[in-house]
C-alpha cells in the first residue's frame, strides 16, 4: 500500500540539489559542471556533485542529510567516468556511422568535399539535434546573439563539431581540417537540452529522452544505405521507407534482429525513445525487458550504434523471431579491440544515479496529487503493478499484453514476449511523443482512460483527473 504524499517527500529530496525548475530538472548536473572539483566540494549546499544525485536517487525516503556526505573517491571517480562514456565515447562507432554509411560526406556537403547541401545548424536543429550552450566559447555565444553567425551554413555545423557542442555526435577531423568521419553517443538520444540559450540550444540534461530527435531522417542523410540494406536482406528503397516512418522521437532497436519496420497495422515498428533516469531499483529494462541495464548497453553499443565490443545472447540465435540477428549472428558479437566491456561499470554507475526530474513547481495541483495517490493504490488498482517508489514491480515486472489490454507486437519481439512495468518518476518531462512503448496514447487522461475501460474501475471524471494530477506529480 502506498502512503501518502510519499513520492512527495522524496521530490523534496531531490529538490536539494538546486534552485530552479530547470536545476531541479537536473540539478546535480547543472550545478557540477567543474570536472576539477574534489570529492570534498560535494559537501556544499548544493550537494553539487555527483555523490548527491547517486544519495537521492536512492530515495529511500529518509533524511537528505546523509545524502551530500560519505561518497568516497573510487564513487565519485566512477560517476564522473561513466558521465563521460554517456556524453562522449562513441565505442569506435566511427567506423560505421562515416566509415560505412558515410554521413559525415552529408554533414559537410559539397562545398566541404562531402556530398549533397550539407546540413545548416538549421535543419539540424529541425531533426532534433541539440547544441550544448556549455561548450562554446563567449566569443561564439556572443556572435550568435548579434545574429552574426550564419545559422543556414553547413560551416557552421562544422564548427560546433570541432568544438565537440553537437550533443550525442562526434565529427572526427583530418588534419586539413576536413571531416574524417562521425560518430554518435549515448547522448544522442538519451539527452536532450533545456533551450537556455534558445530552443534546441542549452545545458545538457542526462538522461531526458530526446523527444525531438528524428533518428530515421538523420540515418537517411546517407548517401548510400546499401549496408544496412544488405544486413536486413531487404533493398534500400525499403530502408528508407522504413526510416521515414520512425517520426521524431522514435527508434527501433528491434528492427534489426527481426527486420520488421512496420506492424500488421502499417504503422512503424519502431518505439520510442524512453527516459534513461529513475532506474535504479528497477530490475528489468526496455519495454520489453530484455535485460539489466547493463545488459541492454552492451546490446545498444554492440548492435545498434555499431560500437566495436563483445556481446553475447545465444536467445538471439532464434531464427524464427530473430531471423536478423541469426543470419548476422549477432548474439556472438567479437572483436579484438573491444572499446565497450571496460567501460560497462561505470557506465551502469552513471545511469543508476540519473536522479529523475521533479515536476516544476505550480505544474500540477497537489491537493487533486493528493487524492490521486489513494486512488493509485485503492480503487484504480495502479499500485499492484507500478509499486513505489520505481513504480516498478521489485521482482520480474513482466506482464502480458492481454493483462494490460494491447496488442502483443512489440512484446513478442523479444525473449519473454512481455512488456515491463514502465517506471513512472519524472513522467512529466517526456510527454512530448506520448504514452505507452509506441506513444499510442497522446495524453496522461488517455492513459487512465485506457485503463479505466481495461480494467471496469468504473472511475469518476473527477476521479480520473485526480489520478492524472497524481501521474503529474511524480
Ligand atoms: C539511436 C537512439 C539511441 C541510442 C544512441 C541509444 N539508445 Fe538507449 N534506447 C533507445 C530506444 C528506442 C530504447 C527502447 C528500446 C526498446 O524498448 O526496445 C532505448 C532503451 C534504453 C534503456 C532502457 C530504459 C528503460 O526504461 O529501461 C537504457 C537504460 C538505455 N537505452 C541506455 C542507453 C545507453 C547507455 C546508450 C549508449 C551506450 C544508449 N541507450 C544509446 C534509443 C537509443
Ligand atoms: C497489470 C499491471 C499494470 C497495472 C495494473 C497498471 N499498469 Fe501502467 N503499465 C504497465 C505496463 C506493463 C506498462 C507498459 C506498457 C507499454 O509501454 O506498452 C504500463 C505503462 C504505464 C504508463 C505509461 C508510462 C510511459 O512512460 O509511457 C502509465 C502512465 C501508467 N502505466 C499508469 C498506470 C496507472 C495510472 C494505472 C492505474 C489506473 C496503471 N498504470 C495500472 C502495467 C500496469
Amino acid at each position: 500500500m502506498w502512503t501518502n504524499g510519499n513520492w512527495a517527500r522524496n521530490v523534496g529530496t531531490i529538490a536539494l540539489c538546486g534552485a530552479t525548475a530547470t536545476a531541479l530538472a537536473w540539478g546535480c548536473e547543472t550545478n557540477d559542471t567543474d570536472d576539477t572539483r574534489t570529492a570534498t566540494s560535494t559537501s556544499g549546499s548544493h550537494g553539487s556533485g555527483g555523490a548527491a544525485c547517486i544519495s537521492t536517487s536512492s530515495m529511500a525516503g529518509a533524511t537528505s542529510s546523509t545524502a551530500t556526505g560519505g561518497m568516497s573517491d573510487p564513487a565519485q571517480a566512477a560517476f564522473e567516468k561513466g558521465r563521460q562514456t554517456f556524453r562522449y565515447d562513441t565505442f569506435g562507432d566511427e567506423d560505421f556511422w562515416g566509415g560505412t554509411l558515410n554521413l559525415h560526406k552529408a554533414i559537410e556537403g559539397q562545398t566541404h568535399g562531402g556530398v549533397g547541401a550539407g546540413v545548416s545548424p538549421k535543419a539540424a536543429l529541425s531533426v532534433g539535434l541539440k547544441v550544448d550552450a556549455e561548450a562554446l566559447p563567449a566569443d561564439l555565444v556572443a556572435s550568435i546573439q548579434a545574429g552574426q553567425v550564419n545559422l543556414d551554413d553547413p560551416a557552421t555545423t562544422l564548427a560546433l563539431l570541432k568544438l565537440n557542442a553537437v550533443v550525442g555526435v562526434t565529427g572526427v577531423f583530418a588534419s586539413d581540417g576536413n571531416l574524417a568521419s562521425v560518430g554518435i553517443q549515448c547522448a544522442l538520444c538519451h539527452s536532450t537540452v533545456d533551450d537556455s540559450f534558445a530552443p534546441g540550444i542549452g545545458k545538457r540534461l542526462d538522461g531526458w529522452p530526446n523527444r525531438d530527435l528524428d533518428v530515421g531522417a538523420i540515418v537517411s542523410l546517407s548517401p548510400d544505405l546499401t549496408p544496412v540494406a544488405q544486413f536486413l536482406g531487404v533493398d534500400e528503397p525499403t530502408v528508407r521507407q522504413v526510416l521515414a516512418g520512425w517520426g521524431p522521437g522514435k527508434f527501433d532497436a528491434e528492427v534489426f534482429l527481426d527486420g520488421k519496420g512496420f506492424r500488421p497495422d502499417g504503422k512503424t515498428a519502431a518505439t520510442l525513445i524512453p527516459p534513461a533516469f529513475g532506474l535504479a531499483g528497477v530490475n528489468l529494462h526496455t519495454f520489453e525487458g530484455w535485460g539489466s541495464i547493463t545488459y541492454w548497453n552492451a546490446f545498444v553499443a554492440n548492435l545498434e550504434m555499431h560500437g566495436k565490443g563483445n556481446f553475447f545472447d545465444p536467445r538471439l540465435d532464434d531464427a524464427a523471431r530473430f531471423p536478423v540477428a541469426a543470419t548476422n549472428q549477432s548474439g556472438h558479437t567479437k572483436n579484438a579491440d573491444d572499446r565497450i566491456s571496460s567501460k560497462l561499470g561505470d557506465l551502469q554507475i552513471y545511469q543508476l544515479a540519473l536522479v529523475p526530474p521533479a515536476p516544476p513547481a505550480g505544474s500540477f495541483d497537489a491537493q487533486a496529487a493528493m487524492r490521486g495517490d489513494d486512488l493509485f493504490s485503492g480503487k484504480a488498482q495502479c499500485a499492484t503493478c507500478h509499486v513505489e517508489p520505481t513504480g516498478a514491480e521489485p521482482g520480474w515486472p513482466m506482464h502480458t499484453a492481454e493483462e494490460i489490454g494491447i496488442d502483443s507486437f512489440q512484446a513478442d519481439r523479444s525473449p519473454d514476449q512481455r512488456y515491463r512495468t514502465t517506471p513512472l518518476r519524472g513522467l512529466w518531462s517526456h510527454a512530448k511523443g506520448g504514452f505507452y512503448h509506441d506513444g499510442r496514447f497522446a495524453t496522461l487522461m488517455d492513459v487512465v482512460d485506457h485503463y479505466d475501460e481495461t480494467f471496469t474501475l468504473a472511475l469518476t471524471p473527477s476521479e480520473k483527473s485526480d489520478l492524472v494530477e497524481y501521474l503529474k506529480s511524480l
